[in-house]
C-alpha cells in the first residue's frame, strides 16, 4: 500500500460542526472569481499553483492580492526562513480581508501539510490544504465560500487524483511556451537534513501513459518545452513493477511531435546510470543540462547526510556525462554548516566546486527542520561560521559562473523565445539556451519560436545577443 493514510485529516468549521468534503474534483464553476496565488519554493510548488488555477474552473488568475476574491499562499518548508514568512505574508492578506469581508485567504503546500490546524491558531485564515489533498481544492473552496473553515492534510489520495492537473485557461493564448509536468510525488530517501518526505509523503510514480497524455495536451495548447519534475526523477519507476525506466520515458517523450525541448529536475546521484546518460545524449529534444545535487564535497558529511553515494562516485558520473555530452551544463545544490562539518570538510566542498566548475550552484546554510535526524544532532555549527562558509563558497562560485558565461561570447546559440524581456519589454525579448542560460535580445519574435542568437555580452545571471537567424 503506497498511499497509506499516515497523516491526520481534519475538517473543522467556524460553527464547530464537522462537514465532509467530497473526494471528487468538483465540476463547480468559479466563473469570474479572481484568484491570487503567491508561490514560495520549488518547481513542485509552482506546478501546484498552476494546478490550483486549472482546477478552479472559470476563475481568473490575477497578479495583485488587492484585486482578488480568493488569496492562496502556497508555501515552502524546506528551510526555516520561508516557513516563517508564511505568517507575516498571511498577516498582510488578512489586513486586506478586514476591508473586504467576502475575501477568502488560504494556505496550501508544504507548511500547510506540516503544520495543519496549528496555522489557524496563529493566523486566522479560512483554509489550510496540504500537498496531497490539493486536488480537493474546488470542493474545499466551495465550502469556504459558504463560511466554513477547512483544514485538510490527508495524504491518503489515489494516484490519478494526486496528479490531477487540468491545464489553466491562460495556457491557451499561446503565451505559455514552457510547462512543468509532474512525473512522481514524494520522496523515500530521508536524507537526514530534509523535511520533504514529511511534507510530500512517500514516493509515488505517475503512470508513463498519463505523463505522455498531459504533454501531448500541453503541446496542443502551444507549449514547446516541458520540465519533468519530481524529487528523484532519474529514479522514476523504481518502486513500480512494470513501469518503464526514466531513460525509456525520455525516449518516448522525445517522439512527441511539436515539442522542442525536454528538461528534468531533480536528479539524485544515486540513480544516475549509463542508460540515462545514453538517452540524454541520443534524444535530440533533451537539453544539455543536468541539475545534480551533491550537497557536500566531503564523504564524511555525505555519509552523515544519508546521501548514499560517495564523492568519487559523483565525479565518475560527471566524467561519463561530459564524455557523452561535452557541452552539458551542470548545476548542483550545496549545504554548508551541516552538523559536525569541519574546516577540512568545507575545504573538500570548495575543492569540489573548483574542480567540477559547475555552471551554477544553489547554496544554503543548513537549517534544522522539525522531525529530521540532523536537527537532533548535537554538533550543530554556529550561525556565524555557516554564514562565513556560505559567503566564501558563493564568492568562488560567482567567479566560476562569470567565466563560464563569458565563454559564450561570440557563440551562436539556439534560443526558445519565451516572450518580452523583463527590461525594455517593448523592444526586447527573452529566452534560454539549451544549457538553460537566460538570453535577452532586441526583436520581437513570437513566443515558442526558436531563434539563433549570437552572444555579445555576458553577465552573472544572463547573456545578451543579437538575432542571427530564425529557425522554427
Ligand atoms: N530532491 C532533491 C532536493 C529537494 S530540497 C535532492 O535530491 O537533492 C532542495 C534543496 O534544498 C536540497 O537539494 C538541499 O540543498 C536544500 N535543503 C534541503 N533541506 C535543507 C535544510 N534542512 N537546510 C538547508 N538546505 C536544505
Ligand atoms: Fe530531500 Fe533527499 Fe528526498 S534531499 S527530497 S530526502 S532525496
Amino acid at each position: 500500500m503506497l498511499n497509506k493514510k499516515i497523516y491526520r485529516e481534519e475538517i473543522i468549521s467556524r460553527e464547530n460542526n464537522r462537514s465532509d468534503i467530497s473526494e471528487n474534483a468538483s465540476e463547480e464553476s468559479f466563473e469570474g472569481k479572481k484568484i491570487f496565488v503567491r508561490t514560495f519554493g520549488c518547481q513542485m510548488n509552482e506546478k501546484d499553483s498552476e494546478r490550483i488555477i486549472g482546477m478552479l474552473k472559470g476563475g481568473i488568475a490575477v497578479n495583485s492580492p488587492e484585486e482578488a476574491d480568493i488569496i492562496i499562499l502556497n508555501t515552502c518548508a524546506v528551510r526555516e526562513k520561508p516557513e516563517h514568512k508564511v505568517y507575516s505574508e498571511a498577516g498582510k492578506y488578512l489586513k486586506i480581508r478586514k476591508h473586504k469581508k467576502n475575501l477568502k485567504v488560504g494556505v496550501t503546500g508544504c507548511v500547510a501539510q506540516l503544520k495543519g490546524s496549528e496555522i489557524i491558531k496563529k493566523v486566522d485564515v479560512d483554509f489550510v490544504v496540504g500537498t496531497a489533498a490539493l486536488y480537493k481544492i474546488p470542493n474545499i473552496i466551495k465550502e469556504v465560500l459558504k463560511g466554513k473553515v477547512v483544514v485538510d492534510t490527508s495524504l491518503d489520495v489515489n494516484l490519478s487524483d494526486r496528479f490531477e492537473s487540468p491545464i489553466p485557461y491562460e495556457f491557451y493564448n499561446g503565451s505559455r511556451v514552457k510547462a512543468y509536468v509532474t512525473i512522481q510525488e514524494g520522496c523515500n530517501q530521508f536524507c537526514t537534513f530534509c523535511v520533504v518526505p514529511m511534507t510530500r509523503g512517500r514516493e509515488i510514480t505517475r503512470p508513463a501513459s498519463d505523463i505522455i497524455r498531459e504533454i501531448v495536451e500541453l503541446v496542443s495548447s502551444g507549449v514547446r518545452e516541458v520540465t519533468l519534475i519530481g524529487q528523484n526523477v532519474n529514479g522514476y519507476g523504481w518502486n513500480t513493477p512494470g513501469e518503464i525506466s526514466f531513460a525509456q520515458l525520455l525516449r518516448q517523450i522525445n517522439k512527441i511531435d511539436g515539442l522542442y525541448r525536454i528538461r528534468f529536475t531533480t536528479s539524485n546521484p544515486r540513480y544516475m546510470n549509463d542508460e540515462l546518460i545514453d538517452a540524454m545524449a541520443e534524444c535530440d529534444k533533451v537539453c544539455e543540462h543536468l541539475h545534480l545535487p551533491v550537497q557536500s564535497g566531503s564523504n564524511r558529511t555525505l555519509k552523515k547526510m544519508g546521501r548514499r553515494h560517495t564523492i568519487e562516485e559523483y565525479y565518475e558520473i560527471l566524467e561519463k556525462l561530459r564524455k557523452a555530452i561535452p557541452n552539458c551544463a551542470i548545476t548542483t545544490d550545496i549545504i554548508v554548516g551541516f552538523p559536525g562539518e569541519t574546516d577540512q570538510d568545507f575545504e573538500e566542498t570548495m575543492n569540489l566546486i573548483k574542480t567540477i566548475r559547475f555552471d551554477d550552484i544553489f547554496s544554503f546554510k543548513f537549517s534544522p527542520r522539525p522531525g529530521t535526524i540532523a536537527s537532533r544532532m548535537t554538533d550543530q555549527i554556529p550561525e556565524d561560521i555557516k554564514s562565513e562558509r556560505l559567503r566564501i563558497l558563493q564568492a568562488t562560485q560567482d567567479e566560476i559562473t562569470k567565466q563560464i558565461m563569458q565563454s559564450y561570447i561570440g557563440k551562436v546559440e539556439e534560443i526558445l523565445v519565451e516572450g518580452p524581456a523583463e527590461r525594455n519589454q517593448e523592444t526586447d525579448s527573452t529566452g534560454r539556451t539549451r544549457t538553460n542560460k537566460v538570453v535577452n535580445f532586441k526583436g520581437n519574435p513570437k513566443p515558442g519560436e526558436i531563434v539563433k542568437i549570437k552572444i555579445t555580452e555576458a553577465f552573472r545571471n544572463s547573456l545578451r545577443g543579437e538575432i542571427a537567424e530564425n529557425v522554427v
